[in-house]
């Protein structure tokens, strides 16, 4: 819901820093600052400094910093808005609204009213859980039999539906509920006659919760030895979106921060047992397969998952497509296999919250690793499934973001697989080009079809050759050596240098002075700084999918064609990394090439301004300047003579 700005600037002034984080954490004073553990690693000493003067606090540890209002969004997980709302509950600023129109506040007071309700009904099942005399005999004797204590059940908030069609839906209407919004929340169903009934009957209840708290459903489990369904949860609604939501992410998001890690779970009771028995940091997906929006959520807590499999392998299987999107986007995924016919909640409940760590400790393995090992069983079983399984492999490890993780990866699976690298990367690159075509594909058919939607004529032609454009070739050797360059620098700039700083920093340096002739290498270099500037490294993966089209193709011929391009190159007399060839001395070469080239093609410039000038004096001042750029070209050359000699 947008906020008025008067009511931002009232939660500005007012939220103290101090007062906001010892909401959250113990500080001790020490000299001017304030200090804590730090609530984003596990640490013994403290890292995390408060200065309530600038009304800052900065984490040593992990280099995080920022404002009160930013501490609260870290910590809850959440975006400005709700964090401004946050604090202004803390300090009762009442919270202006911009001005809305009938329509949009309709809508807003709609979800209000959905929140509203189910949270009566969460509130209504607990209490049937906790005093009803049907709640207790079936019920609580239910989760006392699953081994839930007393917080547990209090922690998740659990409660139990009465064996009647209509409890629910007569207490909600004594206290003034809609039907309406109770239908729209999925907690009363219409009949064919007509009339309304519980959706949840004779069941335990697991409310769902949003990474803030609120509850946005449930899921309902039979009592009943054979009844079928198991579970029925609640349908999707005005606020809750199944693709968004992870089961437990809101008991949990204080241990996986502190964790540095999510374990990721099938179901409610597995997160509940595992929280129970002391691993809080687990969530559940609840059925659905992992989406995009659920790995955004964890990844904002931590940048590593766990992911916990049932002891069949059809669940492995089944998972596994899952995790190839979390390497997507960048996080560190390993996985733990359990015991056939185990699942986490069976196998904690048998061994113990202590056992079951240590059996996570000495199990889990790096994904990537973990499929390598499986399919290479698989092949050795089976050896004409060797091909499939090599490229299902790379799949996964070409979703890596980080270009040098990438690289450790092939080398790790090629060892394990008995398979020269390269012929993994060449797997790799084909899969990049397929996948970089069939998106171009796509790109041009809804091209075509919004081109055919808006006229017949000579829009479609051109949307298509806008969508073919390629990178232009290239003929000029100093354009080659710039976009070698780039190369470098996108593939191995985060490597360190022997003189322990990044590899980027270094090139960027070496390269500030230098004016790029090749715009699309100019372009990528500048983008490349930018971010930089905001301490980020820009991996190739950014510039795989980047809204250009010619940089795009450009990278995508960069780290695909490595082989065309690079005999190119050597016509060039470009250096191109050889395998074993140490890389500083790689890219030492390269840059000295590039001033080079550059340096030979501002005298031939400098040539054509003697040739073309008009007066004496300004032929004299042509002459001295070329005479500069010749010298500084000749000790080039020598320095280059030495380098490659
Ligand atoms: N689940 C579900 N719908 C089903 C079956 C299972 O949503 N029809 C989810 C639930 O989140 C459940 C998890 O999968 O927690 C694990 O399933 P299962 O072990 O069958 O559920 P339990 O309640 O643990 O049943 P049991 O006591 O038989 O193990
Ligand atoms: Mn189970």
């Amino acid at each position: 819901m947008p906020i008025k700005d008067a009511t931002i600037q009232a939660v500005q002034q007012t939220a103290d820093i101090l007062e906001v984080v010892e909401d959250y954490l113990p500080l001790k004073k020490k000299g001017q600052n304030w200090w804590a553990l730090s609530p984003f690693t596990d640490e013994k000493t403290p890292s995390f400094s408060v200065n309530p003067q600038k009304g800052i606090y900065k984490c040593f540890s992990t280099g995080k910093g920022g404002d009160a209002i930013s501490f609260v969004m870290e910590m809850e997980g959440v975006g400005f808005i709700e964090a401004i709302k946050t604090l202004a509950k803390k300090y009762s600023i009442q919270i202006e609204e911009t001005e809305l129109t009938q329509e949009q506040k309709e809508a807003i007071s709609e979800k209000e009213s959905l929140y509203i309700v189910l949270n009566f009904a969460a509130e209504y099942y607990k209490k049937l859980l906790q005093t009803h005399e049907q709640g207790k005999a079936l019920g609580m004797s239910y989760f006392k039999e699953r081994g839930f204590i007393g917080k547990t059940i209090e922690d998740f908030g659990l409660g139990y539906a009465l064996d009647s069609w209509d409890g629910l839906l007569n207490e909600a209407q004594t206290k003034g509920y809609k039907q309406e919004i109770l239908e729209q929340a999925g907690l009363i169903l219409k009949s064919e006659r007509g009339s309304f009934y519980d959706r949840f009957r004779g069941r335990v209840l697991f409310p769902i919760h949003t990474v803030t708290g609120r509850i946005v459903g449930f899921g309902a489990r039979t009592l009943k030895k054979d009844e079928k369904p198991k579970y029925i949860n609640s349908p999707e609604s005005e606020v809750y979106h199944k693709s968004e939501i992870l089961y437990g992410i809101f008991q949990a998001k204080k241990a996986i921060r502190e964790q540095d890690n999510c374990f990721l779970v099938e179901g409610y009771t597995d997160v509940i047992s595992l929280y129970q028995a002391g691993i809080e940091n687990v969530v559940a997906s609840s059925g659905t397969s992992l989406t995009n929006e659920q790995i955004k959520l964890v990844s904002r807590f931590t940048k590593n998952i766990t992911v916990l499999y049932d002891g069949d392998s059809a669940g492995i299987k089944a998972s596994m497509r899952g995790v190839d999107l979390i390497l997507e986007q960048g996080l560190d995924v390993k996985i733990v296999p359990f015991p056939e016919g185990e699942d986490p909640d069976t196998y904690v409940r048998k061994v113990g919250g202590e056992k079951f760590k240590t059996y996570l400790q000495e199990h889990s393995s790096d994904f990537i690793l973990f499929k390598t090992r499986l399919g290479l069983q698989e092949t050795q079983a089976n050896p004409s499934q060797k091909a499939a399984v090599i490229r299902d492999i790379v799949q996964s490890v070409v979703k890596i973001p980080d270009a040098i993780k990438r690289s450790v990866f092939f080398r790790e699976c090629s060892e394990l697989l008995g398979i020269e690298e390269d012929i993994l990367i060449s797997e790799g690159n084909k899969i990049l080009l397929k996948e970089e075509r069939n998106q171009k594909f796509r790109e041009q058919r809804q091209a075509k079809q919004q081109a055919e939607r808006l006229d017949g004529g000579g829009l479609v032609e051109d949307t298509l050759a806008d969508a073919n454009t390629q990178a232009p070739v290239l003929n000029d050797p100093v354009s080659f050596q710039e976009r070698e360059c780039v190369r470098i620098l996108l593939e191995y700039g985060t490597r360190e240098t022997e003189d322990g700083g990044k590899l980027c920093n270094y090139l960027l340096d070496e390269i500030d002075q230098i004016d790029f002739h090749d715009g699309l290498s100019k372009r990528i270099i500048n983008e490349y700084k930018e971010a930089l500037k905001r301490n980020e490294i820009l991996a190739i993966n950014h510039f795989l999918h980047h809204a250009d089209d010619q940089i795009k193709q450009l990278v995508v011929d960069m780290v695909s064609e490595k082989n065309v391009l690079s005999q190119n190159w050597k016509k060039h007399h470009i250096i191109v990394p050889e395998k074993d060839a140490s890389l500083d001395k790689v890219v030492y070469s390269n840059m000295l090439r590039l001033k080079y080239r550059t340096i030979k093609k501002m005298c031939q410039e400098s040539m054509q301004m003697i040739q073309s000038a008009q007066s004496e004096e300004d032929v004299n001042e042509a002459m001295q300047v070329y005479q500069a750029l010749k010298q500084q070209e000749n000790e080039l050359a020598k320095f280059l003579g030495i380098v490659y000699s």
